[in-house]
């Protein structure tokens, strides 16, 4: 089996890779990727992209054809991946996650690949009040992050697959550990505040709904969707992938983190202005799609493994909100010192 990850070098792509690497032993694993966070490692041991059998390094908005032949499934990771850079850049967003997307989408069905998969995310619901979101519920974008991810479904839900699926994984928001930690996600910037100041500070009054996921929990949905057959939800499908029980209130997330890290306080801004982003989801469809695959990490476990992890490497930067875990924070030096364009381009690549 080959299965291709464009984007694996993120914070979703190494505990992927570690996780398909378990699963699919013999599998040929390739890695394609711009390197834009290369540098950003959290891990005291293994370089992730040695669990691969190739590294390409380029851009997907001019993915060669050729990667693709002989693969069996193309795991579509690479974006633009959060809302302040998606607002930072926001044709290049559309460009690389929307139009880029499309174009991989129709090089992967002509090179024979049977399953595509694509990494969507549950805050195109942006702000939902009245209950749990499903997929046919009505879609409310805050962002251009948000829309560039629906775009790309519809696309593909319009396309003519051929012989392929598509799979949109309608991800919650992401936490725990991975060799390329990231701080900008509620649940991880919480622990690292609670280890670094012994604060978390929450940035809004604590009561927008979100719901979250275990990257270790994402790796299990991809793998599902790596093996779907079309029987099981239709030749294209978009679906919410998480768990009901991980609807969490902001203010409980910081709770829950104080539980696990004794001697935490919690400042809540109660003069915040409400938050725009607040939607639950209903993952009742991905429970019964793919019951062997349903997340299995607990918050408590979740924050436990982020513990542990910035430990291991002494982690202490309490300003850690202007770090190179931070996405942003990371694009921004890298065009301030020459080597990256605004285009998100290396310069002179
Ligand atoms: N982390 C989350 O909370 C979350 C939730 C829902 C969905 N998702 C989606 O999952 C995917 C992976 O998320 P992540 O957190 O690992 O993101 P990430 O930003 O950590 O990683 C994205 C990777 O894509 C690469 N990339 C970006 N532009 C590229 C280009 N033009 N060419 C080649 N590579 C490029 C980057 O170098 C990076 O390694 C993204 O599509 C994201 O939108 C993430």
């Amino acid at each position: 089996m080959k299965v291709v990850i464009t984007g694996n070098m993120g914070y979703v792509g190494p505990v992927l890779a570690q996780h398909l690497r378990r699963v699919f032993p013999r599998a040929e694993l390739v890695g394609f990727d711009s390197g834009l966070f290369a540098h950003c490692l959290t891990t005291a041991e293994r370089f992730p992209e040695s669990q691969l059998s190739l590294q390409v390094f380029g851009d997907v908005r001019s993915l060669g054809a050729s990667l693709l032949q002989g693969a069996d499934a193309v795991v579509h990771l690479a974006a633009v991946s959060n809302d302040p850079m998606g607002n930072r850049f926001e044709e290049v967003t559309d460009e690389i996650n929307f139009r880029s997307s499309i174009e991989i989408a129709k090089k992967a069905r002509d090179a024979g690949v049977k399953n595509f998969v694509f990494a969507s995310s549950c805050s195109v619901y942006g702000f939902a009040e009245g209950g749990p979101r499903k997929e046919s519920d009505p879609l409310n974008p805050l962002t251009a992050y948000a829309r560039s991810k629906i775009a790309t479904e519809k696309a593909l839900r319009e396309l003519e697959l051929g012989q392929m699926n598509a799979t949109c994984l309608r991800f919650a928001t992401a936490c725990g550990m991975s060799d390329r930690l990231r701080l900008d996600l509620v649940l991880n910037d919480f622990v690292a505040g609670a280890l670094t100041s012994k604060e978390i500070s929450v940035l809004s009054d604590g009561t927008p709904w979100r719901p979250l996921i275990d990257v270790r929990d994402m790796a299990r949905a991809i793998e599902w969707a790596i093996g779907r057959e079309s029987v099981n939800g239709g030749q294209f499908l978009a679906v919410n992938a998480g768990s009901d029980q991980w609807n969490y209130q902001v203010g409980e997330l910081a709770e829950a983190v104080a539980t696990e890290i004794p001697g935490t306080r919690t400042s809540i801004n109660t003069n915040a202005p409400p938050d725009k982003r607040s939607y639950r989801v209903d993952f009742s469809l991905f429970r019964s799609l793919a019951p062997n695959h349903q997340p299995t990490v607990t918050l408590a476990q979740s924050v436990q493994g982020l513990r542990d992890g910035l430990r291991a490497i002494n982690f202490s930067d309490s300003n850690f909100r202007a770090s190179k875990n931070v996405r942003l924070r990371v694009l921004d030096d890298h065009i301030a010192s020459g080597r990256l364009t605004e285009q998100l381009r290396w310069s002179g690549a």
